[in-house]
């Protein structure tokens, strides 16, 4: 695919991604005429997962016809192959960090990405409450809003402070080894509660990092791109089929790699 295909695609991002968090902050605006839905423990879903996942896939199904499209409420569609023969996909988290919002808690965020022969070439992260556009392409930059992102500079662990992430159908062990990691070496912890938001904050230097031991692609690739464009330092989510079978993610300032593995306990 030429450059100019994947900027094509950035703008259209860009664009979208705002389109779909005025959808989604109209749906958080009116929650309480929500029903939610459990699939698991403490795992919900509502109407504005499903619309904001079906707005991005009808704009992008009309934009992009021949682009893949994977989404978590269920939009499957394989790419269609391109002229040059490359494999190209959107990977969609339509509202990351549902439990927050499904409880008025205003962090949460709207996930985009584009991966093309196997390569994370597009990042996007939206938080509609603060009108925060993340959006990123590799090797030309991260930027919020227009300004250029940059990973923090902290390397001492007992200024930093680490963004974690727990989903409840994993053991809980890990997630207490890894607390217990870093509070033992003075390394402050956050629980915010989406981990697209996680890594956009990453990029942004206000988190030094960001840790979860098992999570989706669509959880992800979007943050990913982001901080890797920001300078920033990260575990391979790609690999062993981590599109379709995810992967644990850590992701840091350059300084802070070394230790914050150890601290968490991941290999
Ligand atoms: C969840 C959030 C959360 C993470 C969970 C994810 P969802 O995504 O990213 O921070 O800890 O593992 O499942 O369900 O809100 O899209
Ligand atoms: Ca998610
Ligand atoms: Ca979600």
């Amino acid at each position: 695919m030429s450059g100019d295909g994947i900027e094509r695609r950035l703008k259209l991002a860009e664009e979208i991604t705002r389109e779909a968090g005025r959808l989604a902050r109209a749906f958080f605006d009116n929650r309480a005429t929500l029903q939610v839905e459990q699939k698991g423990v403490q795992d919900f879903v509502s109407r504005a997962d499903k619309e904001t996942e079906a707005l991005i896939v009808s704009r992008l199904g009309l934009e992009c016809p021949q682009d893949g499209i994977l989404g978590e409420e269920g939009g499957r569609y394989d790419s269609k192959g391109h002229g040059d023969g490359g494999h190209a996909v959107w990977v969609i988290d339509p509202i990351d960090g549902t439990a927050n919002f499904l409880r008025g808690v205003p962090f949460w965020g709207i996930s985009l990405a584009f991966v093309h022969e196997g390569r994370l070439e597009l990042g996007l992260v939206y938080d509609p409450m603060r009108d925060e556009l993340f959006s990123g392409r590799r090797g030309y930059g991260a930027h919020l809003n227009g300004q250029r992102l940059r990973v923090s500079g902290v390397e001492n662990p007992k200024r930093a402070c680490i963004g974690l992430g727990y989903g409840h159908h994993k053991p809980r062990q890990g997630h207490l080894d890894a607390i217990e990691g870093l509070l033992e070496q003075g390394c402050d912890y956050r629980r915010l509660g989406s981990a697209a938001l996680g890594l956009a904050y990453v990029a942004a230097g206000r988190l030094e990092g960001f840790f979860e031991r098992h999570l989706n692609s669509w959880d992800v690739l979007g943050g990913l791109l982001l901080v890797a464009e920001a300078g920033g330092e990260m575990s391979d989510f790609l690999k062993n089929d981590g599109l379709h079978k995810g992967n644990p993610v850590l992701a840091t300032t350059p300084g802070l790699y070394g230790f914050t593995a150890k601290a968490v306990g991941f290999e």
